[in-house]
């Protein structure tokens, strides 16, 4: 059995004293973390305050890391920095690194290669455009991103590795999936992780919807046999929408 998985991913919102205000308002009220996966991803300045605080049904993530451990390559976050942070997860081309920071497969592959190795429990995320769901190629798109992302992932670290499924037209638009394709897409991850490693593996995988998820939405939506979860954009900034979301997952 899968355990639901309920991810916020802040983007670049909250100052310090607001995300501490937001996880004293959440730390007391979530549910076991025998029963649902809650993680925050927060902007990296905050990780280490945010890791802190966590209580035992919390854990903190970044939202980005370079794959390299350190040099010349300013303004980027090594997985070394991650670590000592004491964060366990880490989003991994998000699809705002992709089209905004211009980030292909193959740095998203390198990214995720790191992050295993550097012991980070990556968070890929993947996902077709408008553009290529009207053209009908969306399976074949994502097919094509997990191919690249898991290239070199053994069997055994790609237990690690949790996967979002995020339409990007449905990002921060308001415009959610119908559950019901958003199904479908996550069947058709799972049906690839199976050719890609074997059916345990992806009968264990755990896969989240992401893309204008709410309180009012998230329960058909992860009350689908393929979904296990969201990763939270604009819902998740307030405190209570995302104890709703949490319980969503109970
Ligand atoms: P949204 O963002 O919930 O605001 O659509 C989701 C995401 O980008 O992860």
């Amino acid at each position: 059995m899968r355990k639901p998985m309920m991810v916020a991913n802040w983007k670049m919102n909250k100052t310090r004293d607001e995300a501490l205000a937001f996880i004293y308002a959440i730390n007391e009220n979530l549910p076991s973390c025998d029963v649902v996966d809650t993680v925050i991803c927060a902007p990296a300045i905050l990780l280490r305050d945010l890791v802190k605080r966590q209580g035992d049904n919390l854990r903190i993530g970044a939202q980005n890391m370079y794959y390299e451990e350190f040099g010349a390559f300013t303004g980027e976050i090594s997985p070394v920095m991650l670590q000592t942070t004491g964060v366990e997860y880490v989003i991994v081309g998000h699809s705002e690194r992709r089209s905004l920071f211009g980030e292909s497969d193959e740095l998203v592959n390198k990214k995720v290669l790191s992050a295993i190795n550097h012991g980070l429990k990556p968070i890929l995320c993947v996902g077709e455009t408008l553009d290529q769901r009207e053209l009908g190629i969306t399976s074949s798109v994502i097919r094509k991103q997990l191919e690249i992302a898991l290239n070199g992932v053994s069997v055994k670290d790609v237990s690690n590795v949790i996967i979002a499924y995020e339409p990007v037209w449905a990002i921060g638009t308001g415009k959610t999936a119908a559950s019901s394709d958003a199904e479908e897409e996550c069947k058709n991850i799972r049906q690839a992780i199976k050719e890609l490693y074997n059916a345990v593996t992806a009968d264990e995988m755990r896969i989240l919807y992401g893309g204008s998820m709410k309180p009012a939405n998230a329960k058909e939506l992860v009350s689908m046999p393929n979904i296990d979860g969201g990763l939270v954009g604009g819902a998740s900034l307030d405190p209570n929408s995302f104890l709703e979301l949490v319980k969503c997952c109970e």
